[in-house]
C-alpha cells in the first residue's frame, strides 16, 4: 500500500487522550500542513485559535451538549478551533460567483483534512467536531463578526486505538456518466 493510502486509511477519530503535553513544534507542524491546503482563489479564508487554556477549553466544551467527543476535548492538552473569514471564498470582485455562499466551508474542510492527516503522521490523535453551538464558541473566543466558527479538533496523544468504521463501497457511491448508471471499476 502506498504511504499516503496507509495514512489516509489508518487515521481514526480519537476520543480519549493521554495526559501528556503536545510540544509547540508539533502544533506548528500541524498548522504548517493546514496552511498548504488549496483554497478558492488562494484566499486562505481559514483562521486557527489554538486553545491551551483549560478554562477556555472547558467553556467551549459547555457548548457541545451530548457530544461523543466531550471527554476527549477536556482530556487533550490542545483544542484547535477552525474559523473562516466569510465573504471571500466563492466571491469574485465582492460578488458571489456561484449559487453557493458556503465555499468557505469547503476550503476549511480541506485545511482540516490536512491537519488531521499531518497530526496522524506525527502520532497524534484528532477528531473533527462539528456538533456545538458555534455562536456561543464565537463569543467565547471573541471572534469578529465577519468570521464563522467552522469546526474544531482536540490535538493530543491517543489513549485509544478505535476500530475503523465501515466505509461504503466504490460501487455504492459512484456512477458512470449519469447518476444511477453502474460504474464498473474492475
Ligand atoms: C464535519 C464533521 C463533523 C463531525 N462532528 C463530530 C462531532 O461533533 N462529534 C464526534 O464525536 N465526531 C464528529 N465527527 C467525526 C465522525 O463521526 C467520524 O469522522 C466518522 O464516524 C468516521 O470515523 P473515522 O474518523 O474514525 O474514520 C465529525 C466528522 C466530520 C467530518
Amino acid at each position: 500500500m502506498e504511504y499516503i493510502d496507509k495514512i489516509i486509511q489508518s487515521r481514526r477519530s480519537v476520543r480519549r487522550y493521554k495526559n501528556k503535553p503536545v510540544e509547540p513544534d508539533i502544533i506548528k507542524q500541524v498548522l504548517q500542513a493546514a496552511r498548504w491546503a488549496p483554497s478558492w482563489k488562494n484566499k486562505q479564508c481559514w483562521r486557527f485559535i489554538v486553545v491551551q487554556d483549560s478554562g477556555i477549553k472547558t467553556r467551549i466544551s459547555h457548548t457541545m451538549g451530548q457530544n461523543r467527543s466531550l471527554q476527549g476535548i477536556l482530556e487533550a492538552p490542545v483544542l484547535i478551533v477552525l474559523c473562516a473569514k466569510t465573504g471571500e471564498s466563492g466571491y469574485h470582485n465582492g460578488v458571489l460567483a456561484t449559487e453557493k455562499d458556503s465555499w468557505y466551508m469547503f476550503d476549511s474542510a480541506l485545511c482540516m483534512q490536512n491537519m488531521v492527516l499531518k497530526a496522524h503522521t506525527l502520532g497524534l490523535g484528532t477528531v473533527i467536531v462539528g456538533l456545538f453551538d458555534s455562536s456561543k464558541v464565537a463569543s467565547i473566543i471573541k471572534l469578529p463578526g465577519d468570521y464563522e466558527v467552522v469546526a474544531m479538533t482536540p490535538l493530543g496523544y491517543p489513549e485509544e486505538e478505535p476500530d475503523a468504521p465501515e466505509r461504503k463501497t466504490i460501487q455504492e457511491i459512484t456512477w458512470s456518466n449519469l447518476f444511477g448508471e453502474t460504474f464498473d471499476h474492475d
